[in-house]
């Protein structure tokens, strides 16, 4: 990576969610902060802000990352996915949203964002988990409200309607229509 001038601002261009977005940030400018305050794209939450608490886990091109472990000017030409991105349409959630709705997997939803950033990209990688695999990724992640039973419920029902979505030949993104009031809650 080339360095930087550290008293100046730097252009940083990636997409977004498969949108594109532009701005500048300062060279120790953290990606959590320069989502939230430059882009305004406040699902994705921080909690710790070094990388334990989980809360601000996204995808950089495919791979699971800490925002607030990575810097802004770092994601320059990536795809960065958060958590806005989950849901197929606008007024619908994704299956794991909708199962996180209805077993209660959340209550204040710090944890949320993050949690469902690395539960979808987990039962992409193993469609069938066990509750025992389950609890150990959701160690990366701390929940103050739930005790993690009822994610670990989320989960498990999702991955069963995932895996019938399958056997039907239907898509993860055409499963699921819910109402716009469901992603107000997501
Ligand atoms: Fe990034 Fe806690 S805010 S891991
Ligand atoms: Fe409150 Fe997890 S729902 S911290």
């Amino acid at each position: 990576m080339p360095r930087l001038n550290a008293d100046r601002r730097h252009p940083v261009a990636f997409t977004l969610n498969g949108r594109k977005v532009t701005g500048t940030a300062a060279p120790r400018m953290l990606l959590s902060d320069f989502l939230r305050h430059e882009v305004g794209a406040t699902g994705t939450h921080v909690g710790c802000e070094h990388g334990v608490c989980g809360a601000c886990t996204i995808e950089i091109d495919g791979m699971l990352a800490r925002a607030c472990l990575t810097l802004a000017v770092q994601v320059e030409g990536a795809a960065v996915r958060t958590v806005e991105g989950l849901a197929p349409a606008p007024g619908r959630l994704s299956i794991l949203q909708a199962a996180f709705r209805r077993h209660h997997a959340l209550q204040c939803g710090f944890c949320t964002a993050g949690i469902l950033m690395s539960l979808e990209a987990f039962l992409k990688a193993v469609p069938d988990p066990g509750e025992a695999a389950l609890r150990d990724l959701l160690s990366g992640h701390l929940c103050r409200c739930t005790g993690y039973t009822p994610i670990v419920r989320a989960a498990l029902d999702a991955a069963r309607e995932m895996a019938d979505n399958k056997a039907e030949g239907a898509t993860l993104a055409d499963a699921t229509a819910t109402t716009s009031e469901d992603t107000a809650h997501a």
